[in-house]
């Protein structure tokens, strides 16, 4: 039988849900990439003519190409921190097959990970598959969706792994500069490593939109990044790993087995992505930063639904009132109006639904109209069945 010698791992929520649904929607929410470039904008945000790309890409022969990336993309990932060389720096299929090998490289039967939930799912069932005690950490929204350092100071004791998403997936939250040396303190006292992954660095609201990474305060960082996210290029399917030799060595290990490379034009179109990264993040910026701002007069004028604003990030939590779970109004709405939500209970936290809103600003703000007239209509129709019942 199937599931007798395979390795036993949960269904990965978000990912079944987005399979399922996204392709069958009108106004796709549940997006968490900032809204995908073509390779004409990206070419254009870059400042490169066409005829310089098929310069470069008509006389390159495919091979496997550079076995962990060229020198050049290993170059413009290691200049997105301060204190990472090429040498650091690992590429990989997506930030999904960077999360996969790092557990794969860590984590053994009966070691112990704290991760800080709701997350990315990666970072509980991976290494719940591979034996690991894994201890959660829950974000509360009352404390604005940060995490309590008490708390995670006693989770933390005898941890191999600190696991945390930063900025936050689903939340929006981000961690300050002081949180996350207190952060790298608590794990530096237990010998641990954090596995940091921060895909959707370079979106927050404030500031110049790029905070610090951990990969530049703690020196046992696994630093997790992608091209997905804040530099909308999912389609490339490229991220990387940026960490101490001797992580990067065990990760190859079983790179080799799952990886060998990734692809030569997937590695060219991510180094013009990343050489000109001002100009990509700024863009970025300003959807994430434009959306936002139609999310929350959203929220404010929306009476069933409250949220803590994001700071950073592609996505919220947003509360609902009534006690429907969220995957029945989540498929209620998209059959009644075609809008896509994720439901929080794909993420273990039920009550909540999670937008993303960094996608095409249209489609956001249509979106949320119809999410309105559904909730209008659900509350009347609830009113009503209550009014029934009490006669
Ligand atoms: C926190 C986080 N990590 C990793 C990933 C996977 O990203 P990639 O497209 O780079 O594989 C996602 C995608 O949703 C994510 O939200």
């Amino acid at each position: 039988m199937l599931h007798h010698g395979a390795m036993r791992i949960r269904d990965f929520g978000v990912e079944i849900w987005m399979n399922r649904w996204e392709t069958a929607c009108r106004y796709n929410l549940a997006e968490t990439c900032v809204e995908s470039i073509t390779v004409e904008a990206l070419l254009g945000l870059a400042g490169i003519d066409r005829g310089a790309l098929l310069g470069e890409l008509l006389p390159m022969r495919l091979t496997y190409g550079a076995i962990e990336g060229t020198d050049r993309l290993r170059a413009a990932i290691a200049a997105f921190y301060q204190t990472a060389t090429p040498a650091d720096v690992l590429v990989t299929h997506g930030a999904i097959g960077a999360n996969h090998l790092v557990y794969q490289a860590l984590v053994e039967p009966g070691d112990i990970v704290v991760s800080i939930v709701p997350t990315y799912q990666q970072h509980t069932s991976i290494p719940e598959s591979l034996g690991a005690e894994v201890r959660f950490l829950r974000l509360r929204e009352e404390r604005g969706w940060l995490p309590d350092l008490d708390e995670l100071r006693s989770l933390a004791a005898g941890a191999k792994v600190i696991a945390l998403v930063n900025p936050n997936n689903p939340t929006g939250s981000l961690l300050a500069q002081a949180d996350l040396r207190e952060i790298a303190s608590i794990a530096r006292h237990e010998g641990a490593w954090i596995v940091a992954d921060e895909v959707y660095r370079g979106t927050d609201q404030e500031g110049a939109g790029t905070s610090p990474s951990l990969v530049d305060l703690y020196e046992r960082t696994v630093g997790i990044g992608s091209m997905s996210k804040a530099f909308s290029l999912a389609g490339l399917r490229l991220g990387w790993i940026t960490g101490p030799r001797d992580v990067l060595g065990a990760v190859s290990r079983h790179r080799d087995y799952s990886v060998i490379s990734v692809g030569m034009v997937d590695d060219l179109l991510a180094s013009i992505a990343l050489e000109a990264r001002d100009t990509i993040l700024r863009r970025s910026r300003s959807i994430v930063r434009e959306n936002l701002a139609t999310l929350d007069a959203w929220v404010t004028a929306e009476p069933g639904i409250s949220y803590v604003k994001p700071r950073s990030g592609t996505t919220a939590l947003l509360r609902y009132e009534g006690d429907l779970p969220s995957e029945a109004l989540c498929l209620r709405l998209l059959e009644t109006e075609g809008v896509l939500f994720t439901p929080g209970s794909a993420l273990d936290i039920e009550g909540y639904l999670r937008i993303g809103y960094a996608n095409n600003a249209t489609v956001l703000r249509d979106g949320l109209a119809r999410t309105s007239a559904f909730l209008a209509a659900l509350a009347d129709g609830q009113a009503g069945a209550t009014a029934g019942s009490a006669t």
